[in-house]
């Protein structure tokens, strides 16, 4: 798999491996996906869906099986209690916002066993627009001291929010994770804004949201003019616009098609006719 070069001189790879919803699984399936190719890795520090000490123990057995580290971009994120299972997350309710993202901060490092994080993510904008801007500057601090590499938000579907934020940072947002999907327009507006910028955009649902899309003709006939499957196709069609999609198999089969995902390319029709479906 390709990686690509972004702001602050950070290499994402083309697509990354999501670890949501994997329970106890997750440990075996970060390992398989590294082993498939995977040099990409998203998880949070949220254990209502996401089990983060466990995607540390797959990133650890794959490094014992020959992978290095710094081949890996490590992306993980601070989660607003909005966002939380409050009988289990990585901070007290009572603490003030600065203690609840370090606190999320250290367990995240701890849990990925690592002193340096790829992307640091804001799971969702926090409102109001103050403390906003409060948490970002504690995550900004961080990047100021080399432990985190760049720093993203998640969730981010208004446009203003995201001006907002980055006419006031110093470090800027460098990555944009959304879902991508048709009630958002799939965020047009928001993506060439982002592209302008250097921002990343990462999009997840990709395949779910999109199903109504994926069923259309034009799908079955790329799929067997380029030999791939579908879900590559359409994987292969959003790389094209310059995404790169989360991608959370937990098939095998998957990880290791998938991973090959960018070794050909759709012609300039063929994507303009995929992407005059996004409404
Ligand atoms: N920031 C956020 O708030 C947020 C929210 C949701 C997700 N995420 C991130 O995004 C990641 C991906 O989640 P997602 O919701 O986008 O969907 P996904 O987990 O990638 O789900 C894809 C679904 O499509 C199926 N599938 C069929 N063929 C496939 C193929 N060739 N490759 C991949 N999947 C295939 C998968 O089944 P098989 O397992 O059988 O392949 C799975 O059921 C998550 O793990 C998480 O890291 C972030």
């Amino acid at each position: 798999m390709h990686y690509h070069i972004y702001n602050q001189n950070i290499r994402i790879p083309a697509m990354i491996y999501g670890t949501a919803w994997k329970k106890d699984r997750t440990a075996d399936l970060v390992e398989e996906a590294v082993l498939s190719g995977f040099r990409g890795i998203d998880t949070a520090c949220q254990p209502r869906h996401y089990q983060e000490y466990l995607v540390g123990e797959g990133i650890a057995r794959a490094c014992e099986k020959g992978i290095a580290r710094e081949e890996l971009y490590l992306q993980t994120k601070f989660t607003p209690i909005d966002g939380q299972d409050r009988s289990n997350m990585p901070y007290l309710e009572s603490d003030p916002l600065e203690v609840q993202i370090a606190k999320s901060f250290e367990t995240s490092k701890r849990n990925l066993r690592t002193d340096f994080i790829d992307s640091y993510i804001l799971h969702s904008p926090i409102f109001p627009a103050s403390a906003l801007l409060k948490g970002w500057e504690t995550m900004s601090g961080f990047y100021h001291d080399k432990e985190v590499g760049q720093l993203g938000i998640s969730n981010c579907y208004d446009l203003d929010v995201l001006k907002y934020l980055y006419e006031r940072v110093e470090v800027k947002p460098s990555v944009v994770q959304n879902r991508f999907y048709a009630q958002s327009g799939y965020d047009r507006e928001l993506r060439e804004w982002c592209r302008e910028r250097g921002i990343v955009y990462q999009s997840f649902w990709s395949l779910t949201a999109n199903i109504h899309i994926l069923e259309k003709p034009i799908f079955l006939s790329l799929s067997r003019k380029y030999g791939r499957s579908i879900p590559v196709i359409f994987y292969r069609f959003l790389s094209h616009l310059g995404i790169i999609p989360l991608n959370g198999t937990t098939t095998v089969e998957h990880m290791r098609e998938d991973v090959k995902f960018d070794s050909f390319e759709l012609n300039e029709d063929e994507v303009a006719v995929i992407e005059g479906m996004l409404r």
